[in-house]
């Protein structure tokens, strides 16, 4: 990396040794992360923080992580320093997920919203998709159990994570959670180079798209969904940044909709928009 004067600003960087993250560096990638995803880092997240991205800064040769985040954060003109932001994000963010993860409102929405729909074209958002098990996860629900037809979103702040979603293929590992005759129909075995690993079919994946979209900001061209996964993300936020993403969030669940957050997280205190069916699972007033 050059600065104007033509100097080599990483020359410096010794790769055999750890950058280490003094307070007033952590205090900077928390503000970038706050500003940029509405995350809040507690101080006890300072090794995390380090251990994300301090390898991220040994591959780019910068010997401090100021220098590294003067480049990312200044740079507002220059496409690398603007997608090596867009990396640091990615890697900031706790993408953990699975297959099935809280069983229970898989079974709510085959017991509850699927009868409720029948005949019916529907559309289902993953809101904070992480690499997409969540929406592939619905979208074998609904192919075994919905008689209409219907469309799965997931969307995520971490253009990582979408990427990966929209391949859908893992390790075999993950298949863990997923019941076997879900495995035979709807999961296809890699082999050769992909040995391993499995893929979702095609047949599903033609019907689940993912974007990245940041939950904070307006979510109106996603358009209107039926059901919205907005679980295990509000986790990250303070109160003010939650009611700010619920309300966008409710905006674009149809009335009598249903939105389902992780068994940890509750709306108390964030919006009156919705009532409770079931823990961790609401409904839209105004139907
Ligand atoms: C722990 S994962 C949850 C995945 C899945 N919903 C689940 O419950 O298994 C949280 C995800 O939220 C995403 N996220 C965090 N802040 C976000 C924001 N402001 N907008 C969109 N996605 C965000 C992260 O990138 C991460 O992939």
């Amino acid at each position: 990396m050059n600065d104007s004067s033509g100097t080599d600003k990483r020359a410096s960087a010794d790769p055999g040794v750890a950058p280490i993250l003094s307070d007033a560096e952590f205090e900077l990638f928390r503000k970038l992360i706050y500003d940029a995803a509405g995350i809040s880092m507690a101080p006890s997240k300072k090794a995390l923080i380090s251990g994300r991205l301090s390898k991220r800064l040994r591959e780019l040769g910068y010997a401090t992580f100021r220098e590294y985040f003067n480049w990312i954060d200044k740079a507002r003109n220059d496409p690398a320093a603007l997608r090596e932001r867009q990396n640091a994000i990615d890697h900031l963010t706790t993408n953990e997920t699975y297959f099935f993860r809280e069983p229970r409102h898989f079974e709510f929405i085959e017991k509850r919203l699927i009868p409720h729909w029948a005949g019916r074209s529907v559309r289902l958002w993953s809101a904070a998709s992480s690499s997409g098990e969540e929406a592939y996860t619905l979208a074998m629900v609904m192919e075994q159990h919905h008689r209409g037809s219907w469309e799965i979103v997931g969307t995520d702040i971490s253009t990582r994570v979408v990427a990966a979603a929209t391949r859908g293929q893992y390790p075999l590992l993950r298949a863990n959670n997923i019941p076997k005759e879900f495995l035979r129909k709807y999961c296809l075995k890699g082999v050769g180079e992909h040995a391993g690993t499995f893929r979702l079919e095609s047949k599903l994946r033609r019907k689940v798209s993912f974007r990245a979209a940041n939950l904070q900001e307006d979510l109106s061209s996603v358009g209107m969904f039926d059901l919205v996964m907005l679980r295990n993300v509000l986790i990250y936020f303070d109160l003010e940044i939650k009611k700010r993403v619920v309300a966008n969030v409710l905006r674009q669940l149809k009335p009598g909709g249903c939105l389902m957050v992780g068994h940890a997280e509750s709306l108390h205190g964030v919006t009156a928009a919705v009532k409770a069916v079931q823990p961790a699972t609401y409904i839209k007033e105004g139907d």
